[in-house]
C-alpha cells in the first residue's frame, strides 16, 4: 500500500497443517465440476497424495493410497469415480499415451494427476493446477495455485 507502483499478484498461497489440508480437500470436492482435471505438482512428500486422500474422504469414496507402483487408481464415490494418476515413474511422456488419460478424465467425476510434467502432452489440460511444498515445519505445507 506504499504507493510504490508494485502490484502484487493476488496470492492463493496458504500454509496448511494436516487438518487444513483436509478442509482444502473438502472444498475442492464441493467446488470442482464434474469432469474437472487437477494437476498436483511438488516434490516427494509434499502432500499431493495426502490431498487426494482428503478429497476421497470428503467424497465418501474408497480411501486412496499412493499409486506410485500402479500408475492409475480409481475410487468409487456416490457421485462417480475419482481417478488418481501418478506419473512419477514414467521415464518418457510416450509411456503415458497408453493410459488414455483423456478418456479416463471424461468418465470420472474428478481426476487428479501427480507429476503431470512427466506425462507431457498425454496429460489432459488442467482446470486447476496446484503446487504443494514443504515448509520449515514438518507438519505444515504450502499450497498454491499455479497460474
Ligand atoms: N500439512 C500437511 N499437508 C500434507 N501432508 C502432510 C502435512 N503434514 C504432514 N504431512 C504428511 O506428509 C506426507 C506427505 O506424503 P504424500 O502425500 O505421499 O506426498 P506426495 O504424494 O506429495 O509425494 C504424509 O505422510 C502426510 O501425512
Ligand atoms: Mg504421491
Amino acid at each position: 500500500m506504499g504507493g510504490g507502483g508494485v502490484v502484487e499478484a493476488v496470492s492463493s498461497r496458504r500454509e496448511l497443517d494436516l487438518a487444513g489440508l483436509g478442509e482444502e480437500g473438502a472444498r475442492l470436492w464441493r467446488e470442482l465440476p464434474r469432469g474437472a482435471v487437477v494437476w498436483l505438482s511438488g516434490e516427494l512428500g509434499a502432500g499431493k497424495t495426502a490431498l487426494v486422500q482428503a478429497v476421497t474422504e470428503a467424497a465418501h469414496a474408497e480411501h486412496a493410497r499412493s499409486p506410485t507402483f500402479a500408475l492409475v487408481h480409481e475410487y468409487a464415490s456416490p457421485e462417480g469415480r475419482i481417478a488418481h494418476v501418478d506419473c512419477y515413474r514414467l521415464r518418457r511422456p510416450e509411456e503415458a499415451r497408453d493410459l488414455d488419460l483423456g478418456t479416463l478424465a471424461r468418465r470420472s467425476r474428478l481426476m487428479f494427476i501427480e507429476w503431470p510434467e512427466r506425462a507431457g502432452s498425454a496429460a489432459p489440460a488442467p482446470d486447476r493446477h496446484l503446487r504443494l511444498a514443504h515448509t520449515t515445519r514438518d507438519d505444515h505445507r504450502v499450497l498454491e495455485d499455479v497460474k
